[in-house]
């Protein structure tokens, strides 16, 4: 794994080791279920740490009786997409080594596939490349391969599948998510994590009655870390380094940034950058500052191309508004336009992700772009 040896707090990638707090709950859960073959479907917001939980199972679960495969789709952008990669990394995943997955490929793809290459790969032995297109296969003899592969190898396979939102974005998505629901549940002796951020997207491919992977398996939604398991690991990497955090201030941090992972330790990092020996007040401060200054670019993006319109629906929610927004009074307040402006906003911000629908009503999804629109 590619990490800065010497940097204490990591974030924007998955991480592992010592790096890893906590979870162990969430962790045992999923082992079970991994050795018990069943399918789970796991949810959160980004950078939450679906990935990091998923490949620490993998790394604790991998034993004489069950394999995982792990198959990252981030980068499918079509249903052939996908066929090539996750035809190749199983056949991969599952060979101890080159030799034995070229007599994969022979015994399981032959009739599939008429381009196959291996090639070296900087980030493992090798990579290979199938060159599957729709003339040449049937996508059912490609979803059937970890069934077979599982008998094959005489292990159960749980296959892990990373942004699986993707699926709800290519074309004929519907008809793909059928072909696989179709094959998939069949499995004896495979088994299916499929994982996502994206959380809209991740709930109307998984609770919506009418789609194809409804009740496909045991849903999961990721809670954030508890700040009293931050407390400790955040103090216990100031302490490594020479320095000293008060309980309270770790509190702020995990506050501030709503326990998501990924920007308590930003924020943490950041915070012991500005550190020479104790935390107080002012080093927090600075530290949220060079939070959003460092967000600031991406969150320029974000919001560049939104109207007029739904920077007000914005600035509602952020004034503490999180309901009834088609009310005449609001939709005054705010400048709102009409009632089917503001329901056509909702549906659109929901969609792009800006804003979610939580029990208490509509909150903006990351708590640093609220810190931000707020100081705007
Ligand atoms: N168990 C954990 N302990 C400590 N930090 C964590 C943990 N899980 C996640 N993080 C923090 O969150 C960051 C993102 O983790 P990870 O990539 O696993 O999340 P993700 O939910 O898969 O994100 P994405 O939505 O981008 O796919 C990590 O770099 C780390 O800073
Ligand atoms: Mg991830």
């Amino acid at each position: 794994m590619k990490q800065e040896i010497n940097k204490p707090f990591i974030y924007g990638v998955s991480v592992s080791g010592k790096n890893f707090t906590d979870r162990v709950k969430e962790t045992q859960r999923l082992k079970t279920n991994f050795e018990n073959g069943l399918n789970v479907i796991l949810i959160s917001p980004r950078r939450m740490g679906k990935t990091s939980l998923v490949k620490k199972v993998q790394q604790e679960v991998d034993n004489r009786l069950v394999h995982t495969v792990y198959i990252d789709i981030y980068n499918c952008r079509s249903e052939y997409d996908f066929y090539n990669k996750f035809a190749a990394e199983l056949i991969r995943q599952t060979a101890t080594k080159m030799e034995m997955a070229m007599e994969n490929v022979k015994r399981f793809l032959s009739r599939i596939t008429t381009k196959i290459s291996f090639s070296p790969d900087p980030m493992a032995d090798y990579s290979i490349s199938l060159g599957i297109t729709p003339k040449d296969c049937n996508p059912e003899q490609i979803l059937a391969l970890p069934e077979l592969l599982a008998e094959h190898i005489g292990k159960h396979i749980v296959v892990c599948i990373d942004e699986f939102q993707q699926v709800g974005e290519w074309p004929d998505s519907l008809n793909v998510q059928k072909r696989m629901r179709g094959v998939w549940q069949h499995h004896q002796h495979a088994s299916y994590c499929l994982f996502g951020s994206r959380k809209h997207m991740m709930t109307n491919l998984f609770q919506n009655k009418r789609m194809p992977f409804y009740q496909f398996g045991e849903p999961n939604f990721l809670q954030p870390i508890p700040t009293e398991d931050w407390i400790p690991f955040i103090q216990h990497i100031f302490e490594e380094n020479g320095l000293t955090i008060a309980e309270h201030f770790v509190t702020r941090i995990c506050d501030i940034v709503q326990n998501q992972s990924s920007y308590v330790q930003q924020l943490a990092w950041n915070v012991m950058l500005n550190t020479k020996q104790e935390v107080t007040n002012k080093e927090l401060e600075q530290g949220i500052e060079d939070l959003l200054m460092q967000s600031t670019p991406l969150f320029m993006e974000q919001t560049a191309s939104l109207t007029t319109y739904q920077m007000n629906f914005l600035r509602a929610i952020i004034a503490g508004q999180h309901n009834q927004f088609s009310s005449q009074e609001i939709m005054e307040t705010y400048q709102l336009g009409s009632k089917s402006n503001v329901a056509r906003m909702q549906k659109t911000l929901i969609e792009k992700d800006l804003i979610e629908l939580r029990k208490e009503g509509l909150f903006i999804s990351d708590p640093v772009l609220q810190l931000w629109l707020q100081r705007q």
